[in-house]
């Protein structure tokens, strides 16, 4: 009998559930709730010693636990399970929380992500499985135990190039300068796609405060269609300013291309006239859904764009489930399963 198991916490669970069935395998069982006083308590209903043990649990924030009572609770669990002699525990976070903390912006910051590496690895996690992770070379650093870091480029890249059709004066755009390689990398994944060159730009971004972002474009945009490429969408501000800049120099924003949807804050309003977002699902985009303003914009615009057309949610599970059963038998390489 295999040694496998696999668990989903809190509002990861249906991710979780169609990973398990994607491997042919029952999600395993446990249980979770908060006591009365707010404190996650979460058990393990399968006998699990000597297993090989995944949790599955999306680090975002959400109307039922926020980013730091997930993280608490994965905490909690992992421990759980060490205690009750998994052999070996892998955290998979489709998206991984904290890993714009990376390094000490000013006097005094905190290098939150090496405080979650930290912790996550006292309470017993063996090795982290997720996914575009915002800087991977931090990560490596802050982490000791091994970390796999799936790419949704060429899921996305498909995404797009199926619906780009009679469009030819593409140019592909990093919101920064530390997203470049990613974005370059997209552009030849999308290149290869539709068969014929598309340019490149660079927005200048200098970040004046939380919410607030200034941006210059380098490189002609000029009568082109723009894709700009980002590890995630938070409160949406960058897109929002990066298409006006855009229009400014000429050029007209096609879309934006992410693989995490967070959509905080006033998401919605600063991503009113993107045209069209493709995002995976490492993250419920419950908030846009929701928000007046694009539902608006999704009835506005019916008759040239369906609804799907405006935020395409492109599915991850069968590159998780494939990483899992490649670190589970030790028997295939990730690296090519990223290969393009
Ligand atoms: C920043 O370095 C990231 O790559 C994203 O560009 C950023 O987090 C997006 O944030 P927002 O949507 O809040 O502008």
């Amino acid at each position: 009998m295999s040694n496998l198991r696999i668990f989903g916490l809190g509002s990861s669970i249906p991710f979780a559930t169609q990973v398990a069935e994607a491997m042919s395998i029952k999600l395993s069982i446990h249980h979770e709730e908060r006591r009365p006083d707010g404190e996650a308590y979460v058990v393990s209903k399968d006998n699990i010693r000597g297993c090989d043990v995944f949790i599955i649990a999306s680090q975002y924030g959400d109307n039922f636990e926020t980013v730091d009572e997930k993280l608490m609770k994965l905490c909690v669990f992992v421990n759980t399970l060490r205690h009750a002699s998994a052999d070996r525990i892998t955290v998979v976070a489709p998206y991984l929380s904290y890993a714009r903390q990376d390094r000490k912006t000013e006097s005094r910051a905190p290098i939150a992500t090496q405080a979650v590496a930290m912790m996550l690895e006292a309470v017993g996690m063996d090795r982290l499985l997720t996914m575009d992770v915002h800087n991977l070379g931090a990560e490596q650093n802050a982490f000791r135990v091994p970390i796999d870091n799936l790419e949704g480029k060429k899921l996305l890249a498909d995404a797009v190039s199926a619906s780009v059709d009679g469009v030819s004066n593409f140019v592909v755009m990093t919101p920064d300068a530390g997203g470049a390689k990613r974005a370059k990398d997209w552009q030849s994944a999308f290149q290869k796609r539709i068969g014929r060159p598309v340019g490149f730009a660079y927005a200048d971004k200098t970040r004046l405060g939380a919410e607030e972002v200034s941006v210059k474009i380098i490189g002609d945009v000029s009568n082109s269609q723009v894709i700009i490429i980002d590890d995630m969408i938070s409160t949406g501000r960058t897109i929002g300013e990066i298409g006006v800049a855009v229009k400014e120099n000429g050029g007209e924003l096609w879309g934006a291309v992410a693989t995490h949807g967070l959509f905080v804050g006033s998401a919605h309003k600063w991503l009113a006239k993107v045209p069209r977002m493709y995002i995976a699902d490492t993250v419920n985009p419950f908030r846009l859904l929701e928000a007046k303003s694009l539902q608006t914009q999704f009835e506005n615009s019916a008759s040239r764009w369906s609804r799907q057309n405006i935020l395409k949610v492109v599915p991850t599970v069968n590159m998780f489930a494939s990483a899992i059963h490649r670190i589970h038998t030790e028997g295939g390489s990730i690296s090519e399963l990223l290969e393009d």
